[in-house]
């Protein structure tokens, strides 16, 4: 099976919308210090892109998910691959995700960050498709709300491809 992908967002619309978001963020912790803490892989791309665009100092850290069950549906039990290097305790903290779709992953992971002290949390997606939402998740700062169409790029893979494509396409399956 092949598959063509459509163009959905602009690699120039992406930008121009990171670059709101980062000011909106730079605003809204004026004074403070954020901590991003990126989810891998998917997050990773406009992780480096929001942090470059926030004026206020920021620190920066990584974890890794994976959910238990097939590849097209989460269970919502999610086995932590790779753990934060630093503690959370007390920091600002911001999660950064590629996208929110049925909202198990990150309602889990909110729960689990929630449970190690930091001053504050907040999630930014580039992505939500709200249609999806089984579980529902507060989300702060979001890039775009999608149609339910399967995406890729800007960090977002289909079978581990497209993460590299500057903009976000729909994949379409001949
Ligand atoms: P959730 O637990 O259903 O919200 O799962 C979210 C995760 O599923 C995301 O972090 C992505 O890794 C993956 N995902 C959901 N929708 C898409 C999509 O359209 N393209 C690529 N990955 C997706
Ligand atoms: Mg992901």
């Amino acid at each position: 099976m092949s598959e063509r992908i459509r163009i959905l967002l602009e690699e120039e619309e992406v930008n121009q919308r990171i670059q709101e978001l980062g000011a909106a963020i730079s605003r809204d912790y004026e004074g403070k210090q954020v901590h991003l803490i990126c989810v891998l892989k998917g997050g990773v791309f406009f992780t480096c892109e929001l942090a470059k665009r926030i004026t206020v100092p920021v620190s920066l850290d990584f974890m890794s998910v994976s959910s238990y069950g097939d590849d097209t549906k989460s269970s919502g039990v999610v086995r932590i691959v790779k753990d934060l290097d630093e503690s959370i305790e007390n920091k600002d903290v911001i999660v950064v995700e590629d996208i929110v779709d049925s909202g198990r992953t990150l309602s889990y992971l909110l729960e689990n960050l929630k449970s190690r002290k930091p001053k504050s949390l907040r999630l930014c997606t580039l992505l939500d498709k709200p249609d999806r939402r089984v579980v529902p998740v507060n989300v702060t700062y979001t890039g775009f709300e999608i149609p339910d169409e399967f995406v890729v790029g800007y960090g977002l893979d289909y079978a581990q491809r497209y993460r590299n494509l500057p903009y976000i396409g729909i994949v379409e399956l001949d």
